[in-house]
């Protein structure tokens, strides 16, 4: 370890993880490339873990960013009416929920991606009456103890200390080989016998993203939809990590034809990695008294800013085609990718620009992921033994700097599997 680093080892907490994995002092950052203390330039494919699918200091953005903060606007407001705020709203309005033909009430939950989960499950539960919550294999929405008690990871899970109750986790899209989990879920909503009582509702993500880039199929989604719409069940989509243009469209959902009655999105809505979350309610279900789910930093106005000219990107469906032809081309050359290099037993997963690859040898995606920062390009391991490594490049990326990266992941890959000697 560098000396400048031992800072972090003395001074931060154990429970520090990117920067093990990224050990480098960054000073500098702009659209898709990094740049650390030593001058050192690096391609970024990890993009915050998804909040910032615009790339970093986007000029508009931070123009006019600059613009509110020089002439005095507000900053904090809690849940108080703000200019910034009514813009944001309607504009998120106009451009994003009308032309979907969605009805939405957005409540502002506080500021990250843990805050809209917790608050959709205790809406879900207040509005039902009931307790339970139908959560699934391999799914991940924060660490508060609401959202990792949907979480399926054993070791976040076992970090909270106290037994995560309330919770049935059951089988997602495709985790069982050959047998259909809607009809597993189904069987035990309607035995009496089975244990399982209805719930207040099901979570899912369209696409795991900590869990490993496991996609869900549309038919999977709508038959869960359906589920839900039988039962009486809420269905909450979180859309976190897959939402904002990451899987192709604004919402990862929408290619599925369903409309969830809860929406969790964070991340990149604020378009420039400020915090900022919001949770959206079926106007049928919007049941919280004022008050009821309350917290300080919900009114992130300088967010507000922010998220409002990232919608600029919506007007159109430019940036979706852009979206399309780029993950066209990581889709074809990660799969040329895979059957060229046999050894890896890799298997290409995800949707639009949410892409990971998954290496069957222990390790072997990591050992990727490190040897590609020590070329210059920072890219991230999901699933539960880190088995994928992970393609998040900003959804503004040019063609060159995406090439430029899938270039150095190749060549990473080539000296990993000749460095170890079962391969040679
Ligand atoms: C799908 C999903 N939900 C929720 C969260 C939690 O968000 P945050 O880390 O902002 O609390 C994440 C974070 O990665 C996520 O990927």
């Amino acid at each position: 370890m560098s000396e400048d680093m031992k800072v972090f080892e003395n001074l931060e907490s154990e429970v520090r993880s990117y920067v093990r994995n990224f050990p480098t002092i960054f000073t500098k950052t702009k659209g898709s490339k990094m740049w650390d203390k030593n001058g050192r330039e690096y391609i970024d494919f990890f993009s915050g873990a998804g909040a910032l699918n615009y790339g970093h200091n986007n000029e508009k953005m931070k123009l006019a960013l600059i613009d509110y903060i020089t002439n005095d606007g507000i900053a904090h407001s809690l849940d108080m009416a703000s200019d910034a705020k009514a813009k944001f709203l309607t504009t998120f309005n106009e451009v994003i929920l009308k032309p979907r033909n969605l009805d939405y009430k957005v409540m502002f939950p506080g500021p990250t991606g843990t805050n809209t989960v917790e608050s959709a499950l205790k809406l879900a539960r207040k509005v039902t009456g009931r307790t339970d919550v139908i959560s699934f294999t391999n799914g991940f929405h924060g660490m508060t103890i609401g959202s990792l008690s949907v979480t399926g990871n054993s070791m976040k899970r076992k970090g909270a200390g106290i037994p995560l109750q309330n919770v049935v986790t059951m089988p997602f899209d495709n985790y069982i080989n050959e047998q259909n989990s809607i009809d597993y879920i189904e069987r035990f909503l309607e035995d009496s016998g089975s244990g399982v009582d209805i719930p207040a509702a099901m979570i899912f993500e369209t696409v795991q993203g900590e869990g490993g880039i496991n996609a869900a199929s549309f038919e999977w989604m709508k038959k869960i939809d359906t589920l839900c719409k039988r039962w009486g069940i809420i269905l909450i989509v979180d859309e976190v990590q897959a939402g904002v243009g990451r899987t192709g469209t604004f919402f990862s959902f929408e290619p599925a034809g369903i409309k969830p009655d809860i929406v969790c999105l964070s991340k990149s809505l604020s378009g420039y990695g400020l915090p900022f979350a919001v949770t959206l309610i079926h106007p049928d279900i919007d049941k919280f008294a004022p008050g009821e789910h309350n917290g300080t930093f919900r009114g992130n106005n300088h967010a507000f800013i922010t998220a409002t000219v990232a919608l600029d990107y919506w007007k159109d469906n430019q940036l979706e085609q852009n979206i399309k032809a780029k993950s066209a081309k990581t889709h074809a050359f990660l799969h040329n990718l895979v059957e060229k290099h046999s050894k890896l037993q890799g298997e290409v997963r995800g949707r639009g620009l949410m892409v990971g690859v998954s290496c069957a040898v222990k390790g072997l995606a990591s050992r990727i992921a490190a040897q590609a920062f020590d070329y210059g390009l920072i890219m991230e391991t999901a699933g539960p033994e880190d088995e994928v490594f992970k393609l998040f490049p900003a959804l503004t990326i040019d063609d060159e700097t995406l090439e430029a990266g899938l270039a150095i992941i190749e060549k990473s890959i080539e000296h990993v599997l000749k460095k170890e000697t079962q391969f040679v």
